[in-house]
């Protein structure tokens, strides 16, 4: 089996799972984009680095500014991979799917952990994938309207989780509450 496990990533409405709309986050938590930030950048080795697997419509959701995202190793799924290849910055990967990023990953010994970060198919295809290791997800106790959403977790195969150095109390940031929680599979 690959040594490379598939961390997900996200942060969803608790009442329907929404996690997106209109090509774009729903909400703004600046605290909440900076635990993304650090958890898919911290790395034990400070020789190695992260990787970060996205879909194409997630890649276009991010401000050029911040993309690609710094200091991870950004890949890309898209359907028209020469199409896409062209146009994104250098050293941007951009493979036809999940076990295409799996393969260039275990060519790179210095990549540390690997984190899905969206969108809807490419995390439903990282659950269901053998190499399918934890799941980050923030619940947030507030409604939105969304138009893509966070798939079905199967409690049967993922169990909620304590880990050490993330926080389990609630989580303030202006009148938006919201949970930090891990999911295992089991
Ligand atoms: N709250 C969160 O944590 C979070 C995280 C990520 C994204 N989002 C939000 O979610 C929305 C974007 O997500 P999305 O689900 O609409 O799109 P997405 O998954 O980011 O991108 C979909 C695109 O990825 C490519 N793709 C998907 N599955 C593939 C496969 N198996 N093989 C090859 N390519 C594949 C296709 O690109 P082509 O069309 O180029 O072929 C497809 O159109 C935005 O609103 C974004 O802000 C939220």
């Amino acid at each position: 089996m690959s040594r490379v496990k598939l961390n997900l990533i996200a942060a969803a409405c608790k009442k329907n799972m929404g996690i997106g709309v209109n090509g774009a986050l729903p909400w703004r938590l600046k605290k909440e984009m900076a635990y993304f930030t650090t958890m898919t950048t911290k790395v034990s080795d400070p020789a190695k680095v992260n990787a970060v697997i996205m879909g194409r419509k997630t890649w276009d959701s991010i401000p050029d500014k911040y993309r690609p995202l710094s200091d991870r190793v950004n890949i890309v799924l898209t359907h028209h991979v020469d199409a896409l290849k062209d146009k994104v910055p250098e050293g941007v990967v951009v493979v036809s799917g999940l076990d295409g990023a799996i393969e260039y990953i275990e060519t790179r010994p210095d990549i540390e952990s690997t984190w899905v970060i969206g969108g809807s198919a490419i995390y439903e295809a990282a659950m269901a994938h053998p190499n399918c290791g934890k799941i980050y997800l923030t619940e947030i106790q507030n409604t939105y309207d969304c138009d893509t959403f966070f798939p079905n977790i199967d409690r049967q195969q993922f169990h909620l989780a304590d880990e050490d150095e993330i926080p389990g109390e609630r989580q303030l940031e202006g009148d938006i509450s919201y949970y930090f929680r891990v999911y295992k599979k089991l």
